[in-house]
C-alpha cells in the first residue's frame, strides 16, 4: 500500500491563509475598490502610505517597497556595490533567496555555522570567516526569531562591514526591544502570502536608517532611472504594486492582534 498523499487524501493544510484574511474581507474590498477607481496601479498613494507605516512599525526612518523579499535582498547587495569576487557571509541554514542574491552578482557565499538552539547564524562563526574580501554579512531571522543581531553588528562594525538583515520571516520580531530590520544597513522583508504580513501575491520592502542609502535602494529598484529616461546605474525593475500595498495596509493594522 502506498503512503503517498494524493489530491483526494484528507490532510491538515500547513497554513490556511484564508483564516487570517476572511475577517477583513470588507476592508480589503473597500481598499481594492479605491485603487481600482483611482486607476493608479503603480506608485499609488497606498504604496507611499505603506512605506511610511512599515518605517514607523520597524522604527526605521526609511522604507522602500519592491516586488519581493528576494528582490529586497538583491537590491541591498546591488546598492552596496557587491560585485564578482566579493565574499558575503550567510548562514548555512536558510531559504535559497538569502544565497541566490549573492551568486547572482558573481559574489561568493561563505557559509557560517548556525546555533543549534535557534537554527540562526552563529556570530562567532561569522567572526572566524571574515577576510579582506568580505563585502557584507546577511544574518537571517529565521522562523520569526531574531538572530543575535547585537553581537553580529558589533563584529561587523569592528571590520566596517555592512549588515543586510534577511527579515523576510520576521516582521514584528524584535531583539532586545529593537525591531528586526532596524539594526543593519538594510532590512529585507517579504510579503509572500504565507509570511507574518502576507499579501495577496508577491511583494517586499526594504528598511534603511541612512537616508542616502535608502535613496540609492530606490534608485536601483527603478532601473537606476533619474530623471526619467536617464539611467544613473543599471538597476532592476522591482515595484510593489498599489493593489498589494492596499491589501498590506489593511493587514498591517491587524498584525499585532494576529500574533
Ligand atoms: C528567509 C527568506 N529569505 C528570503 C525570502 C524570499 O522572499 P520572497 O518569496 O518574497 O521573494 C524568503 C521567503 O520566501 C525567506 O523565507
Amino acid at each position: 500500500m502506498s503512503l503517498a498523499m494524493t489530491d483526494s487524501t484528507p490532510g491538515v493544510p500547513l497554513l490556511d491563509v484564508n483564516r487570517d484574511n476572511a475577517p477583513h474581507r470588507d476592508e480589503f474590498l473597500d481598499a481594492l475598490t479605491e485603487v481600482l477607481d483611482s486607476g493608479r496601479f503603480l506608485f499609488g498613494p497606498d504604496v507611499t502610505e505603506l512605506e511610511n507605516e512599515v518605517a514607523a512599525y520597524t522604527q526605521t526612518p526609511n522604507a522602500i517597497g519592491c516586488a519581493s523579499g528576494s528582490d529586497a535582498l538583491l537590491l541591498a547587495l546591488m546598492a552596496l556595490d557587491v560585485k564578482a569576487g566579493d565574499e558575503v557571509i550567510v548562514p548555512s541554514f536558510t531559504f535559497f533567496a538569502s544565497v541566490s542574491c549573492i551568486t547572482r552578482l558573481g559574489a561568493v557565499p561563505v557559509f557560517a555555522d548556525i546555533c543549534p538552539d535557534t537554527y540562526n547564524i552563529d556570530p562567532e562563526s561569522i567572526a572566524s570567516l571574515i577576510t579582506e574580501k568580505t563585502a557584507a554579512i546577511i544574518p537571517v531571522h529565521l522562523f520569526g526569531q531574531c538572530a543575535q543581531i547585537d553581537r553580529i553588528c558589533e563584529i561587523a562594525s569592528k571590520h566596517d562591514i555592512p549588515v543586510v538583515e534577511d527579515a523576510a520571516q520576521a516582521i514584528g520580531a524584535a531583539y532586545k526591544d529593537r525591531p528586526a530590520g532596524n539594526w543593519g544597513t538594510a532590512g529585507c522583508f517579504s510579503f509572500y502570502p504565507t509570511k507574518n504580513l502576507g499579501g495577496m501575491g508577491d511583494g517586499g520592502i526594504l528598511t534603511a536608517t541612512d537616508a542616502g542609502f535608502a535613496d540609492r535602494l530606490r534608485l536601483f529598484a527603478g532601473h537606476g532611472m533619474r530623471p526619467r529616461y536617464y539611467h544613473q546605474v543599471v538597476g532592476i525593475n522591482s515595484r510593489l504594486d498599489t493593489f498589494q500595498a492596499a491589501v498590506l495596509r489593511v493587514k498591517l493594522r491587524h498584525l499585532d492582534a494576529a500574533v
